[in-house]
């Protein structure tokens, strides 16, 4: 009888261990299989590469799978990637672009970096020029990159004696509202605003560029001048003022009547369209005569933010 409880004891002991030994391998496989689990993440491969727990959680939560999975495969430390993402204008559309800018022009902002790619201004001026959508009426955009076609008709309006030297004849008919809105403004202030020139069509154009270069040269009239179909004068949206006659053209921006459109030609939906330290993004020279009506609410946007049109078209604009 002893002998029998004491064989009962030793199977029961026997089959105890058995199964702690099976629940220790279960335990072991689920801890082992957890771990492959963990490493088949994107948080572990982006933190094993040698990103930031910081960074890693930012790549994470903002990259689409196929950007993510590029850095992965890549397996190599890019910090360049998440100063991109942290830019304002930044485009995911456009990463690949930035990051080989950065590596061909290293010392360049990522800030600048992103503006230049996002306009185009990477490529040669009129390099794939393509028909502007006309059909974004005062928000259309006409650069070095973008067209009007030479029969291209706004709704021009007459301008009145008051407002301009004969050279400006018509233009768009809300520009133009809004135009006599900021000269009262200005004459209340002591400022008389005249437009020299306003809409010229594509010939005109054609002609004003062509006395630019047969007597400066293509580098100056293209600094200076568009070419047919690329001028903002041809939407009827632009004017250039005069020129005080104490004022001549290089230092119009010293004078009271440039100070007081900087602080307020914003209000009536326009902007200075080729701004000074932009020449790259908009591929013209400074020119502090030249005016465009956007309306106020883009007008105001790019006053606060300090940027150009090109740059806030092709962020907010372009499909
Ligand atoms: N001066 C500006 C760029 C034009 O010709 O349209
Ligand atoms: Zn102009």
């Amino acid at each position: 009888m002893a002998k029998k409880v004491r064989i009962k004891k030793r199977n029961v002991g026997i089959a105890g261990g058995i199964l702690v030994v099976i629940i220790v391998l279960i335990i072991g496989l689920v801890k082992w299989k957890e771990k492959l689990d963990y490493q088949a993440t994107s948080e572990y491969k982006l933190l094993s590469i040698g990103y930031s727990e910081e960074d890693t959680t930012f790549l994470i939560e903002n990259l689409d799978k196929q950007h993510l999975n590029n850095i992965i495969e890549n397996r190599e430390l890019n910090e360049d990637i998440i100063k991109f993402y942290k830019q304002e204008y930044f485009l995911e559309k456009n990463l690949d672009e930035y990051l080989n800018y950065v590596k061909e022009n290293p010392g360049t902002s990522y800030t600048d970096v992103v503006a230049i790619i996002n306009v185009g201004a990477n490529k040669d001026w009129y390099d794939g020029s393509k028909s502007t959508d006309t059909t974004k009426g005062s928000a259309l955009l006409v650069n070095k990159f973008h067209s009007l076609d030479s029969d291209y008709q706004p709704n021009l309006v007459p301008i009145k004696n008051t407002y301009a030297y004969a050279n400006a004849k018509e233009m768009d008919e809300d520009a133009y509202y809004a135009f006599i809105s900021m000269f009262n403004a200005a004459q209340e202030d002591g400022f008389k605003l005249v437009m020299n020139y306003s809409y010229r069509n594509y010939q005109e154009q054609e002609e004003v560029y062509n006395n630019f270069k047969s007597q400066y040269g293509t580098e100056y009239a293209d600094s200076y001048a568009a070419r047919p179909g690329h001028s903002e004068h041809q939407t009827g949206l632009a004017f250039d003022l005069i020129i005080d006659s104490d004022y001549d053209k290089t230092n119009f921006d010293t004078s009271p009547k440039f100070a007081w459109l900087q602080e307020n030609a914003y209000k009536y939906g326009y902007i200075l369209r080729y701004p000074k330290d932009k020449e790259h993004l908009t591929g013209y020279s400074y020119e502090p005569w030249h005016y465009r009506y956007v309306g106020v609410e883009i007008a105001t946007y790019i006053h606060q933010h300090n940027i150009t049109y090109d740059e806030y078209y092709a962020y907010f604009l372009e499909g």
